[in-house]
């Protein structure tokens, strides 16, 4: 599996297994067939209530720990001293494991209105510097953060976030956003590259998908690895788990980049860090 490197010098796969609402019909299965097709990193959160089922298929899946890549956040309610080392230290024992690859501040705030958001953030990712400081997480970031939240955040902390986890696919690239972090070093990874799968009947990608004997999907996941910005979709059965780790066989032409580049927007989620 390609990798890509961090600021830190760690290295995460390009393709990771997104769990949101992926465990609420099949429970701790579905994970096990993620690991079985060869998923090594894992996207989770205590906000997705299925770090228990993930720590379960871990843990019957016999695989070693150094081998997996585990991600989760902490939600915003949880930003504070305490609070954040508590949702921590929840997210360890229910995973099944002493320390974390990677952990990120979910999202920058708990609601557009509120004025002490920053103070909030500072508070919680002096607790991630911390813990990666004593090596119970592997490398720290941020999810969902534009560059008018990075700003006032990089001038209170001492640690750059190393992640920006961010909807991200064909439709909804964030332009100004990646030339931001790619200017701060901080290493975009696209939630949503499928656009929860809104993007796959499109015809502009269908006509792309024919043309190199691949699906839709492989041809959207495919653009995001070419632009260098690790993915992590969801799917359900072994079929499309696998199907979106076979990605890296064919390379779109630097015209196609472009032009899927360019595409009016379209399939976002409609969330929106500055409107919850
Ligand atoms: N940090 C954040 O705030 C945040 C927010 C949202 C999501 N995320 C993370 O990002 C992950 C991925 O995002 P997402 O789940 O919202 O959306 P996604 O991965 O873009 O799309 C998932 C949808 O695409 C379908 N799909 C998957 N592979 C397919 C294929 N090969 N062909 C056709 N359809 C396919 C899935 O259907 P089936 O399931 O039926 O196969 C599902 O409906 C999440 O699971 C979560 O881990 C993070």
């Amino acid at each position: 599996m390609k990798e890509i490197c961090l600021s830190n010098n760690i290295k995460i796969p390009m393709v990771g297994y997104g769990s949101y609402l992926s465990t609420e019909k099949g429970g701790k299965q579905v994970i096990l067939d993620a690991l079985s097709v060869g998923y090594r990193y894992i996207d989770t959160t205590s906000f997705y209530y299925n770090e228990d089922a993930i720590g379960e298929a871990i843990k019957e899946s016999g695989i070693i720990r150094e081998e997996l890549f585990i991600c989760s956040k902490v939600w915003p309610t949880m930003f504070g001293t305490e609070e954040t080392r508590e949702s921590f230290e929840q997210s360890c024992e229910k995973l099944g494991t002493t320390y974390l690859d990677i952990f990120l501040l979910h999202w920058p705030m708990a609601s557009s209105d509120d004025k002490d958001w920053l103070d909030k953030a500072v508070a919680a990712w002096k607790v991630l510097e911390e813990l990666y400081v004593a090596g119970r997480i592997k490398a720290i970031g941020v999810s969902n953060f534009l560059p008018h939240h990075f700003k006032p955040f990089l001038d209170k902390t001492c640690i750059k976030p190393m992640v920006d986890q961010l909807e991200l696919h064909v439709g909804y690239m964030q332009e100004y956003t990646l030339k931001y972090l790619d200017e701060e070093g901080i290493i975009p990874q696209a939630w949503s590259p499928l656009g929860r799968a809104r993007l796959i009947g499109d015809a502009r990608i269908e006509k792309l998908a024919a043309k190199y004997g691949k699906s839709p999907a492989q041809i959207l996941l495919n653009y995001l690895i070419q632009r260098e910005i690790p993915v992590i979709p969801k799917a359900s059965s072994k079929e499309r788990m696998a199907e979106n780790m076979d990605i890296f066989d064919f390379a779109l032409t630097e015209e196609e980049i472009s032009y899927l580049s360019c595409i009016p927007e379209t399939g976002w989620s409609e969330e929106h860090p500055d409107q919850l």
